[in-house]
């Protein structure tokens, strides 16, 4: 809606710039909002105000020109200047009723995309596999699956990559350790965590154990039978370590979009060959580098992209260019989407450049990095054990759904106790994802179990709680939500605010598809909860004054559970149908 009066208003623009009213070349952005108060309309825009002075006129005086050169359309009844110059839109109440009936009869619930569909690459989670998945890969994973979602409702086309960090220096101690203890493979292995602690401490306390593992990366690097072979079952562990966890989260991720660095191996010393030929490459204390003259140190010296070391090693940026090269040529992307930390922006963004200047991606790949801010505890520092190690994410899923299901028992002490446990892993699983979901993506976050698994304020359980409170009217009516008939009708003050923000289902997953960014679907299906609630106190349904208005409102009804449980689904969570 928003981006259709947006379309009205500029042709009302182009109007007036004919006419002679508004001077030629003026390309303002032109902002639509939400109003607050309902009886001054359904959207305001502020661009009278933006251009009064360019046109040399009273603000109110050009809202009038405007309202005037504003052409006729269904969706809107009434246009009314406010204030010093706002113009306000009034929606045609049943121009909205239309639509939501369109979206009820609609499997996608009239949601597309308004471009054309686009193959979409999406490299996510992407854990470092000598390591037991930690809280530093929840985002990735959960804010990249959420956002693949979208892109596939949407109708793109999406591929995952895992680029898991599988290779590199430390697989030399891992393997020397294996090497040693051979048994270890069975069972330390089984914690990796573990496993990995007590090969450091060799690494750290033997020369000779250290010398060993230096060996071994490079036998492995080239090629050795045997060091292949335990590395690749260490790896095989790995990720049926990670595979269980995505599981567990309800990522759809498997091993077939495993894609690690150590794939891009024989490619390597090509892409260093290509910057050579495209004269980019400059030798740097035997190092090789493409310095970017758009990225400087702090002395004002241009910035090198590393791609081989004085030794002849390569690295992370050099897989990195391997992988783009192969995302446009082999998979041709649209569109490469990079779930990674924040902390890592500058890598990207002086990686994006490397490969446009050596022609490893083609123009038309747009390559963005989705960074994200810091996980932290609840004090705002860093997130620890309480003896300082790192967190597993299994123990902290564990300990959600173990503190979701004292909450539900609470809360339903009659359940019996198998569906309860089901309930409370929904609960406690959904609470860590939306939490860290709900939160802006470049902002650090606090994870704090309390307030995530709080049935108030914008959490999991209180949407998921909000859908249940839709399911149960139907289960009350003994109908299911599709066998209602009649035609919504849009009359009290709750409806219309209600059915207002329904028709808003599509443009906010445009948004978050645009800008990857999942909290934008949390605060509007947190909205049309908070919505439903009024809606649910104000207008009665089962016990509406007449049959039509039951059945109107019984649409309503369907209608919202559909969306929010459309919008659950696409962040990756569960909707129950009773809790
Ligand atoms: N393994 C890396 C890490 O844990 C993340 C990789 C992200 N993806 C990429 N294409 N660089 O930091």
């Amino acid at each position: 809606m928003k981006d259709s009066i947006r379309h009205l208003i500029q042709q009302a623009l182009d109007r007036l710039t004919t006419e002679g009213v508004l001077p030629a070349g003026l390309t303002p952005a032109i902002q639509v909002e939400n109003t607050r108060d309902k009886s001054h309309g359904d959207f305001a825009s502020n661009i009278a105000m933006m251009l009064a002075k360019p046109a040399g006129m009273k603000p109110r005086d050009l809202a009038q020109k405007l309202i005037d050169a504003l052409p006729q359309d269904a969706q809107i009844s009434q246009v009314e200047i406010a204030g010093p110059g706002f113009l306000n839109f009034f929606q045609n109440t049943d121009a909205l009723a239309e639509r939501l009936e369109a979206a009820l009869a609609d499997p996608q619930l009239s949601v597309r995309k308004p471009g054309a569909p686009q193959r979409v690459v999406i490299d996510l989670s992407s854990p470092n596999l000598a390591k037991e998945m930690h809280v530093g890969h929840l985002r990735s994973t959960i804010i990249g699956d959420a956002v693949g979602r979208v892109l596939e409702f949407l109708g793109d086309e999406v591929i995952r990559q895992n680029h898991v960090g599988d290779w590199g220096t430390q697989f030399g101690m891992l393997l020397a350790y294996l090497e040693e203890k051979p048994a270890a493979a069975e069972t330390e292995l089984s914690d990796l965590e573990q496993f990995y602690r007590a090969a450091k401490q060799r690494f750290d306390e033997s020369a000779t154990f250290a010398d060993r593992a230096r060996e071994l990366v490079v036998k492995l690097q080239a090629g050795d039978a045997e060091c292949l072979r335990l590395w690749t079952r260490f790896n095989e562990i790995s990720l049926s370590h990670c595979q269980k966890i995505y599981d567990r989260l309800n990522v759809k991720l498997t091993p077939a979009d495993v894609k690690g660095e150590s794939a891009y191996n024989a490619e390597l010393p090509g892409i260093v060959d290509a910057l050579c030929d495209k004269g980019l490459l400059t030798e740097d204390n035997g190092a090789q580098c493409v310095f970017l003259e758009d990225f400087k140190n702090a002395e004002g010296n241009p910035l090198p992209v590393i791609v081989q070391k004085a030794g002849g090693g390569y690295l992370y940026a050099t897989t990195d260019l391997a992988a783009m090269r192969y995302r446009s040529q082999a998979l041709h992307a649209d569109r490469v989407l990079y779930f990674v930390d924040q902390r890592q922006a500058l890598h990207f963004q002086m990686a994006f450049e490397v490969a446009r200047r050596a022609g490893f991606v083609h123009d038309g790949m747009q390559l963005e990095h989705m960074g994200f801010g810091t996980m932290n505890g609840a004090d705002g520092r860093p997130f620890k054990t309480r003896d300082g190690g790192t967190v597993k994410l299994i123990d902290l899923l564990d300990e959600a759904e173990q503190r979701a299901y004292s909450l539900v028992k609470e809360k339903n002490p009659d359940l019996d106790d198998a569906e309860l446990r089901q309930i409370a892993r929904a609960v406690g699983i959904s609470a860590v994802k939306y939490a860290d979901l709900s939160k802006h993506r470049t902002s650090d976050y606090r994870f704090n179990f309390e307030l995530m698994l709080s049935f108030e304020g914008n959490t999991a359980p209180y949407l998921l709680y909000a859908y249940t409170r839709v399911s149960s009217v139907f289960r009350k009516l003994g109908k299911g939500i599709d066998e209602i008939e009649g035609r919504i009708q849009l009359e009290a003050e709750q409806e219309l605010a209600l059915a207002a923000r329904i028709a808003q289902f599509g443009e906010t997953l445009n948004n978050v598809g645009e800008k990857g960014e999942p909290h934008l679907l949390c605060s509007y299906l947190y909205d049309l909860a908070g919505l439903f609630s009024s809606f649910y106190e104000h207008c009665p349904i089962l016990t509406a004054e007449t049959e039509q208005q039951k059945q109107s409102r019984l649409r309503l009804a369907a209608l919202t559970g559909k969306t929010l449980k459309q919008g659950l689904q696409l962040l990756g969570l569960e909707p129950l149908e009773r809790m």
